[in-house]
């Protein structure tokens, strides 16, 4: 631990030395916890960051070699890469059933978008009954040991920001039924926010530095000195169920996604992908593309126009592999990159409004334009980092409601939409009928719990209505 006057002349020599103008007016208390905080800095790497992220504004980093990626197509008849859905289904059953599978979501995002006051994993999503994000993923689990007789452990990356509140969510409602021995939470790392214009560490007050949780590339760190990468090797765990808390349509143990990824001859079973066909050139998805031999994500915005809109001869997109954010991520290549010296995800800068104080004045600032400069790692560069990687398509209906804004495109509306439309599609594939308007939209809202069913085929008989009333609101 650096004792204070080191500090604060490590501070000063880097030009971070308004860290320390207010110190001597706080409590000991507060002295303590800001200290606390301002130990936890990585002093000497902060000048690098501000030269590469604040004075400069790197353009991001697109290989000159991204070709579009080969991947498991959804039908497994089609003729670009068949391969036996059967078999995989029956690998990934045997993992989970054996108890070596864990669902892991990561739930640390500040949800700004949303404009909701608390963790996004607490959000009233569901169509008809408004469960959370959190009851249905815990739903997922339940069903999962009705079908697979196997617990399957949860291990949920929280930020310092909402930690508490998630922890307390669950608490409040037991858990959702699961045993709470199961379900774990820890914390992601943060990132001090800098200062747009200086690159100074701005301050949330006096004695409190601003900061932004480091990104969901964080979770390898945060997997490890939590302790969970540890946990999952003491239960066994293989292989985790990666997905992000704002989807309620998140299929989080699915068998046959996880079979090819253990098994598959082209896969290393170290990190695997879900992709769904992009909807339009401009959907705001990452897209899987091939670079240097590796599977990589190039975030929407970092996409050369050329390339979203290129087309092939049949019309359809050349990059259209969409990412939802669904992955399978093995423990062992975890623990190899965690435990690596040499491990680094790069960091992406984005650009912020972050309430903080004037350091000359002390007087709060809530900014009305971006002042900050956000940094952080995204998990999917860790693909590349894969011995072999393999992408599998699903249907996006299927897999993919998000909920990121308060409104329009991606909202709770039109998850909500897409919840009943999949539901309709699942009741009308077994026989039941579904009342319909003249656009051909259920005239009904349906709600179907991931602990009935996560897929049609586990839909059984007892389980469905005999009849859905037109304007009628169905809970399954
Ligand atoms: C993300 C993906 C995008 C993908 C899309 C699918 C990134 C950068 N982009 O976009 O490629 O097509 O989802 O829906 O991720 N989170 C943390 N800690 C953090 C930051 C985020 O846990 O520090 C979690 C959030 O809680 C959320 C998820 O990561 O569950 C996504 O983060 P967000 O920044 O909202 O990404 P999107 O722009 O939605």
């Amino acid at each position: 631990m650096t004792d204070l006057s080191t500090l604060r002349s490590r501070l000063e020599a880097i030009g971070q030395g308004h860290l320390f103008r207010y110190f001597d007016g706080l409590t000991i208390d507060q002295r303590v916890a800001y200290l606390a905080q301002l130990q936890s800095l990585d002093v000497d790497a902060l000048p690098g960051l501000i030269e590469t992220y604040v004075t400069h504004t790197p353009a991001a980093e697109v290989p000159a070699d991204l070709k579009p990626v080969p991947y498991y197509p959804f039908n497994p008849a089609a003729r670009a890469r068949a391969w036996h859905r059967h078999e995989a289904k029956a690998r990934g059953e045997a993992l989970v059933r054996a108890g070596k599978v864990a669902a892991f979501v990561v739930a640390g995002g500040q949800g700004s978008r949303l404009g909701f006051d608390g963790p996004k994993g607490c959000f009233p999503a569901g169509a008809v009954t408004g469960k959370t994000l959190f009851q249905m993923f815990a739903e997922n689990l339940l069903g999962a040991k009705d079908r697979y007789g196997a617990v399957v452990p949860w291990y949920i990356m929280t930020s310092p920001l909402n930690h508490d509140a998630t922890v307390a969510f669950f608490k409040a409602h037991a858990y959702f039924g699961l045993n709470a021995d199961d379900v774990m939470f820890f914390p992601q790392g943060v990132m001090p926010s800098l200062d747009l214009a200086t690159g100074r560490v701005l301050l949330a007050s006096k004695g409190e530095i601003a900061t932004n949780p480091d990104g969901h590339g964080g979770c390898v760190r945060a997997l490890h000195v939590s302790g969970a990468l540890a946990d999952m090797r003491r239960r066994g765990i293989e292989h985790l169920s990666y997905f992000q808390v704002d989807n309620p349509h998140a299929r989080v143990i699915d068998p046959a996604f996880l079979g090819l990824h253990a098994g598959a001859e082209d896969s290393s079973g170290e990190m695997s992908s879900k992709m769904v066909v992009k909807a339009s050139p401009d959907e705001k998805v990452g897209v899987f593309c091939l670079a240097g031999g590796k599977v990589r994500v190039v975030e929407y915005s970092d996409m050369p126009a050329a390339l979203t809109t290129a087309r092939n001869p049949d019309g359809s997109l050349t990059f259209n592999a969409g990412s939802i954010a669904i992955h399978a991520i093995g423990v062992e290549f975890l623990e190899r990159l965690a435990t690596d010296p040499r491990f680094a995800l790069p960091f992406h800068r984005a650009e912020k409004k972050v309430p903080c104080i004037n350091p000359e004045t002390g007087q709060p600032v809530t900014p009305t334009a971006n002042n900050a400069v956000k940094l952080e790692k995204f998990v999917f560069d860790a693909l590349a980092l894969a011995r072999a990687s393999i992408v599998y398509e699903t249907d996006r209906l299927e897999e993919f409601a998000p909920i990121k804004n308060a409104t329009g495109v991606d909202s709770v509306e039109t998850s909500k939409v897409l919840q009943t439309k999949r539901a309709a599609r699942w009741l009308q594939a077994c026989g039941v009928d579904v009342p319909m308007t003249p656009a051909g939209e259920p005239d009904c809202v349906i709600e179907i719990s991931p602990r009935t069913a996560t897929s049609v085929v586990e839909l059984r008989a007892a389980m469905l209505p005999t009849a859905v009333e037109r304007g009628s609101r169905i809970a399954l």
